[in-house]
Formats: C-alpha cells, sequence, structure tokens
C-alpha cells in the first residue's frame, strides 16, 4: 500500500526520494509524488500512475533543486488516483508538506471545522485535514504544532512532515502505521519500510506508536507523545541489498519461488538442537501448554491458508482442537477466547490492519498470543505476548511464495515443537525431524522434477475459468494454488473440496473444463481419485499434481505435476511449490504484471 520515503543531507534529495520510492513499488500504488526543499521554498511533483512518470516529469529529480525532502506512492482509498489526491499535501499557507500512510477515520468533522474556518481543500483525501490543522497550530514551534494535530486524529498514520521555516529539517510521525529511521554519516532517512532504506544504511530505529522524530542533517531527536525527548536502540538490518533485488531473474515472484528451498532451510535449521525442535522465543509458553483447551489460527489471504495447512499437523500431533479463523472475521465476531486459548496470528508483513485488530481483540479477551511474522519489529510481532519469526528475507512480489512456505513451515514446528512438550509425541519424533530437515531439498526436487509447467501454462492460460481440488491436506494446498493463479494471472480459479464437488460445483463441469487435481496424501487418495472420475467423465480436462510413484493416476489424469514423496501432514510446503510455478508461467503467458498484480498490495494496511 502507501509508501512514504524522507532525507536530509548534503545531497540533492530528489534523487535519492525517487530511487527510495522506485524500492517501494512493490507494495502496490497509483500515483506518486515528492515535495523538495530548497532554503525556505518548497517544490512539490505529483503524477498519476508509474513513479517513471515522475522521475520523467522532474528529469530524474535534477529539475527540483535541495537538500531536504519528501516522498509518496498513494494506493488510492479516499478519492480516486488523481494528481490532486495524490500526496504531498500543501498547506494553504504553503509553509507545510506532508506526506501520509493510514487513514484518518474523523477527518469528516476535522474538514468540516476546517472548512468553517476558512481553510481550503485541493483534494478530497482524508490526509489533506493534517496539514490544514499543522498550519492552523503552528505558532513558531513545528514540534508543538506536530503534537496538536496528533492529538486531534483518529486512525492510523506514519506521516513525513517538512516546514518551509525549518530548511534542513524533516519530521516523523508515527500512530499505527509503520515508520522506520534510517541513520547515515552526513544525511538522515525516515520510510515506511528497511527496503528503501537499506541502499543508503543498515542502522535504523523503529518508531513506536505515538512516538515522532526530528531529522536533521546530522542529528535525530524523538520524542514521546506528551513531547519528552526520548533514546531509543539502534538496530542493524542483516539482510543485504542483493536481497531486495531481481538477481538476474524476470521477476521477483520467480526468484522468491526459487528461494524457498533455502528460506526454508533458514528458518528450520537453527531451530532443531538436541535431537529435538527449540524455539528460545516460546521459553515462557511452552510450560503453559497443558493449560491450553483451544488454539485459534487467524490471519488473511495466503496466511490464513497457511494457517488451514498448519491445522492437520497440530491437531493430529498435538490433540488440541484447531480453529482457522480469517482476521477479517475474527475481529467483529465476539471471539470466545479466554487464558486456556492460544492465539496464533500469522502475518508476513507483520502490518495487516485486519490481522492486529484479531489479535488485539483477543488479546483483551485472555487468550495467549502467539505471532508468526517475516517483518522484524512489525507491528504484529509487537503486539503479540510471543514472536516467532520466519527469516524469509525481504518478499517484493505482491504475491507471497517464500513468506506463504516458511510461515507452514513454522507451524509444523510448532507442532512437532508443542506435541512434545505434552508427551505426545511417540516413536516418531525422530522421522518427523527428518521430514521437517529435508523439507528443503523437498522443495528444490519439486522445482526441478516439473521442466514442463511452462508448456502446461500454454495449454491452460486462456481457460476462462480453473478449479482446485483437493481433499484434507490437498485441499488447504488447493486454497493457496488458486489463489496464486487469481491474483497474478486474472483468470478465475476456485479451490474446492473435492467431496464438495457433487453438492454444487459439478454442474459448472463441462467439456474440456480444467481441473487440477491435488493427490498428494495417500490416505485419502482413493477418494480423490473418483472425485477425479467424475469430473472426467462430465469431459473435465485433469491436471493431477502428485507423488512421483503414484501409478494410480496415470489412467485418469491428462497431464502430470509431481513432488517427491513426502509425510502427508507436511506435503503443502512442498505441493504448493509446482502451483505457484503454475501460477508464474500462466500470467506470463498472459502478459500479466506479475510482481504488481492489479488492484493489489503488498501490505493491506487498511480495513
Ligand atoms: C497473496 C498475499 C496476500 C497476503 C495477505 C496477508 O499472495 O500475499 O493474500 O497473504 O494480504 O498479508 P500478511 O501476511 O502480510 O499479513
Amino acid at each position: 500500500m502507501c509508501g512514504i520515503v524522507g532525507f536530509t543531507g548534503t545531497q540533492d534529495a530528489a534523487p535519492i526520494l525517487l530511487d527510495g520510492l522506485k524500492k517501494l513499488e512493490y507494495r502496490g500504488y497509483d500515483s506518486a509524488g515528492i515535495a523538495v526543499m530548497d532554503q525556505k521554498t518548497i517544490s512539490v511533483n505529483k503524477v498519476r500512475g508509474r513513479i517513471a512518470n515522475l522521475c520523467e516529469k522532474t528529469d530524474n529529480g535534477s529539475s527540483v533543486p535541495g537538500t531536504t525532502g519528501i516522498g509518496h506512492t498513494r494506493w488510492a482509498t479516499h478519492g480516486a488516483p488523481t494528481e490532486e489526491n495524490a500526496h504531498p499535501h500543501l498547506s494553504n499557507d504553503g509553509r507545510f508538506a506532508i506526506v501520509h500512510n493510514g487513514i484518518i477515520e474523523n477527518y469528516l468533522a476535522l474538514r468540516d471545522e476546517l472548512i468553517r474556518e476558512g481553510y481550503q481543500f485541493q483534494s478530497e483525501t482524508d490526509t489533506e485535514v493534517i496539514v490544514h490543522l499543522l498550519e492552523r497550530y503552528y505558532r513558531g514551534n513545528v514540534r508543538e504544532a506536530l503534537l496538536k494535530t496528533a492529538n486531534r486524529l483518529r486512525g492510523s498514520y506514519a506521516l513525513g512532515v517538512i516546514c518551509s521555516e525549518e530548511p534542513g529539517k524533516i519530521y516523523a510521525v508515527r500512530e499505527a502505521s509503520p515508520l522506520i529511521l534510517g541513520i547515515g554519516i552526513d544525511d538522515n532517512y525516515f520510510a515506511s519500510d528497511v527496503t528503501a532504506l537499506v541502499a543508503h544504511t543498515r542502522n535504523v530505529i523503529y518508531l513506536e506508536d505515538g512516538e515522532f522524530a526530528e531529522l536533521s542533517q546530522r542529528s535525530i531527536r524523538i520524542f514521546d507523545c506528551t513531547g519528552a525527548e526520548i533514546h531509543k536502540k539502534t538496530t542493524r538490518i542483516l539482510w543485504d541489498v542483493q536481497a531486495a533485488e531481481k538477481g538476474g531473474y524476470p521477476h521477483f515472484m520467480l526468484k522468491e519461488i526459487m528461494e524457498q528451498p533455502g528460506a526454508v532451510r533458514a528458518t528450520i535449521a537453527p531451530r532443531i538442537k538436541n535431537g529435538t525442535v527449540e524455539f528460545e522465543e516460546l521459553g515462557a509458553l511452552l510450560p503453559e501448554l497443558p493449560g491450553i483447551r483451544k488454539i485459534i489460527i487467524t490471519a488473511c489471504g495466503s496466511a490464513y491458508y497457511a494457517g488451514c495447512a498448519g491445522k492437520y499437523a497440530l491437531e493430529q500431533l498435538c490433540h488440541i482442537p484447531v480453529e482457522v479463523a480469517l482476521a477479517s472475521e475474527l475481529r467483529y465476531a465476539n471471539p470466545l477466547t479466554d487464558e486456556h486459548t492460544l492465539l496464533i496470528v500469522i502475518s508476513q508483513s507483520g502490518e495487516t490492519a485486519d490481522t492486529i485488530a484479531a489479535l488485539k481483540e483477543c488479546k483483551s479477551r485472555g487468550a495467549k498470543t502467539l505471532a508468526i511474522v517475516n517483518v522484524v519489529g512489525s507491528s504484529v510481532a509487537k503486539s503479540a505476548d510471543y514472536t516467532v519469526y520466519t527469516w524469509a528475507g525481504p518478499e517484493i512480489a505482491v504475491a507471497t511464495t517464500k513468506g506463504y512456505t516458511t510461515q507452514v513451515a513454522v507451524l509444523y514446528m510448532l507442532a512437532i515443537c508443542f506435541a512434545d512438550h505434552l508427551c505426545q509425541l511417540g516413536n516418531d519424533k525422530e522421522e518427523r525431524l527428518d521430514t521437517l530437515l529435508a523439507l528443503p531439498r523437498l522443495i528444490q526436487q519439486a522445482i526441478d522434477m516439473n521442466p514442463s509447467i511452462p508448456e502446461l501454462a500454454k495449454k491452460y492460460h486462456k481457460s476462462k475459468a480453473l478449479f482446485f481440488i483437493g481433499r484434507n491436506t490437498d485441499y488447504a494446498s488447493a486454497l493457496e494454488g488458486a489463489l496464486k493463479m487469481k491474483e497474478i494471472s486474472y483468470l478465475h480459479a476456485e479451490a474446492y473440496a473435492a467431496g464438495e464437488l457433487k453438492h454444487g460445483t459439478i454442474a459448472l463441469i463441462d467439456d474440456h473444463q480444467p481441473v487440477i487435481a491435488l493427490c498428494c496424501n495417500p490416505s485419502i487418495m482413493e477418494k480423490t481419485l473418483s472425485n477425479i472420475v467424475e469430473v472426467k467423465s462430465r469431459g473435465a480436462e485433469v491436471l493431477a499434481l502428485t507423488f512421483r510413484d503414484n501409478q494410480k493416476i496415470l489412467p485418469v489424469a491428462d497431464d502430470l505435476l509431481f513432488i517427491p514423496n513426502v509425510d502427508a501432514l507436511f506435503s503443502t510446503a512442498v505441493e504448493i511449490v509446482p502451483l505457484q510455478l503454475l501460477a508464474y508461467y500462466v500470467a506470463k503467458e498472459n502478459g500479466c504484471d506479475i510482481d504488481k498484480p492489479k488492484n493489489l498490495a503488498k501490505s493491506v494496511t487498511v480495513e
């Protein structure tokens, strides 16, 4: 979604801001802009569409002199994606320019109030009230104006602010939307995402809700919500710049699919110690496990589907009932949680608004909370009682791949770890651990054993609809496989529990209707085979995904995808990989913008 950058230093700001905005493009946006301050003059440039248009408009920044500035990519919420609605917004007196991520919930009331006082609005955005409030409260002290303004706002905001009365200074304010300060040598930065900072500095400070910062070329000062100065620790970003670049691949998505063996290894290997799964992060939770009566997993989108896949291992190994709930539903469902409930929250970005709200709701009702998160220092990580990081590295493509597989891997590990602590693991403990450790190799094999996927994509890319079917763990994988197909190739794809077909959906099966049948779980293989025969006899074209030695599938499938043999309880992390590749190549055939699918954002920070 929206992205923010800010810079102050000795070099020209505009090229640095443009470069930072390019690093944030992956988050999804539909307009962009920068405001640069030269002495006491602020110049604003905004465009609809891509950063490339902004580069063209500003001659790659060279037409906008000044060493201090702020920039923004906007994903429209309030008001169409027009130049007027794009950020930065200026105050009527021209003194302030601001960029904003988040949503101001009380903006209509504030807007009426400001209009009554004579302020003129240039846009339809909720953001614009902020800049007029700053003008209204400014009496020669920007920090004071910021505090007074923040006190009037309800909702979420990360703000970047410049004021012509204070050349060389940029201000950053955070409430429920990420904002990170980057510490340079003769320059300082802020951004809503570390990917915009790592080319310049690895030393960062994470702002917390209610905090704001004043940055100049050589100093960073941070204040709490009362205006008192505070001191915060510096964090060093460990991943390198290449991790956020394509490294020779045509798309980030393909690179991230290929990175999965390494990402899953980084997630699993350090946690297998002394012949068991050890989560140092969960020290205080483990003794409480015997009191847990129910586990609820909550998340959105693919992270929710990761929960659907992990449920089977958790339930079967730990013997605790597991519910998987969409965070956007759970937050308003008056959830029945208490101190005997463990809520597991899953989020790659750690900033998904519904997921944060569901976490807070269940926590306030007594649940113990454990977050599975990729982005270090994110809101979900900070709000949960316990956090397990997935260590997938930066995920840039909007469609998650390695984020998802590493989430699933953590759920498998939690299942073994919890079961071990509850003394539920039997003689097969060693075998389970071996399977976990083998996952990176098995994922690599799943990539290598399907060279036919680009050709299959040519066959299926014109289909009007694709049905993904499977049972049990295969159904969980089908859900994610269908979502991948939909979001990047724009084909209509639906996942059905194979046993449900005959309760309605089979009416849609007609001649040449493609059905992608997942058969990687031997315990229900025969049942899925009968469902395949049912759709075949109504004319369907079946692309089956199964393990290599499965001879039974040969007579009923038209085309085949393979995975290596793997314990069905842990198979989703492997079987999703050919489905990700299929979606990728179908989208490529369809000429889609694979890394930035239309209408989607990487991090969904609004409800
Ligand atoms: C799909 C996808 C989304 C996310 C969802 C949750 O490829 O990436 O469905 O899984 O928006 O995002 P996080 O995991 O950041 O909470």
